[in-house]
């Protein structure tokens, strides 16, 4: 077995084994031109032919790790273990303290692969999606961190299917680029949004993070689907561990976010 970076030539055979991966199909054609211009794409070689992959992101602290495929034919051999091993000692070389990856909380051979290599369960997520809609809503885009930070509830939001530490840093940027929407009821912030361009979809707005009162969520899910609207985005995925309800929503999946931390690289 060779672990090596994909070349373009890995396209071909990978898309090939990757038709029915899951019920929907699968997203990696969408973003393997991306994940090879990065050189963040891995592949597993055997015998000169390419039969899994993975794919990583390195953030301040983290490495998140996604995109875990192997060929139906060659599975419960030790291949996706041996990718995701490979891409940790990458990140501790790096020191990166930690490791994350997203699994769908009804691929339990993924969970069972994750858990068998040290990842414990921190939270659960869940995917809705939200039709575009044009709505009357008023909201604010924070401009400073006391606007919002009784409101957030969370250690991690997620950007692009990644999730990344809400720490003040991070927040700080968020603001910069005006992704932080706040609702605010009785001149006090309701309702709390971080908002992006999915980078894995054209025209899908994401919703990321999402906290505050009932109402106040639901000023911020009703600017979401008016700025969709506007926008005129295919549809706004709402990515959230609150159990939310009403006509326009589509609860789709429930998503555990599985994390490893790294020990020191010697
Ligand atoms: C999940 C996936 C990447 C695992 O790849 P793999 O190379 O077969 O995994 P490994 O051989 O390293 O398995 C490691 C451990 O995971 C668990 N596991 C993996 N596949 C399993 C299965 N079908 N049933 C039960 N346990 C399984 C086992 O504990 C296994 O250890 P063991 O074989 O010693 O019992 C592969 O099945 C796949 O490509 N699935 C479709 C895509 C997918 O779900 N990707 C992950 C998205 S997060």
């Amino acid at each position: 077995m060779i672990i090596r970076k994909a070349k373009p030539e890995d396209k071909i055979p990978v898309l090939a084994f990757l038709q029915n991966t899951f019920r929907w199909g699968d997203y990696i054609d969408r973003v393997w031109d991306s994940w090879l211009a990065k050189k963040t794409l891995l592949t597993v070689e055997e015998n000169g032919a390419p039969i899994g992959i993975g794919n990583f992101r390195l953030s301040k602290h983290q490495i998140w790790i996604e995109g875990l495929r192997i060929n139906p034919k060659f599975r419960r051999k030790g291949y996706a273990s041996a990718l995701v091993l490979k891409m940790e000692s990458l990140a501790k070389r790096k020191h990166r303290k930690i490791s994350r990856m997203l699994i769908a909380s009804g691929n339990s051979k993924s969970l069972k692969m994750a858990k068998s290599l040290g990842y414990t369960l921190e939270d659960k997520w869940w995917l809705y999606n939200l039709m575009p809609k044009k709505l009357d809503t008023t909201v604010h885009t924070a401009t400073k961190l006391e606007q919002f930070e009784n409101l957030i509830g969370s250690d991690l939001y997620s950007k692009s299917w990644e999730w990344l530490p809400l720490d003040k840093s991070e927040l700080l940027q968020l603001v910069k680029k005006g992704c932080i929407v706040v609702a605010m009821q009785n001149k006090k912030p309701a309702g709390i949004g971080i908002w992006n361009e999915s980078d894995i979809d054209r025209g899908v707005l994401q919703l990321g993070y999402l906290n505050g009162t009932k109402s106040g969520m639901g000023v911020i899910l009703r600017y979401m689907q008016n700025k969709g609207f506007a926008l005129k985005s295919k549809r706004i995925q709402v990515l959230t561990q609150k159990i939310l309800g009403g006509p326009d929503l589509d609860r789709r999946m429930l998503f555990c976010l599985m994390k490893k931390e790294l020990g020191a690289y010697h």
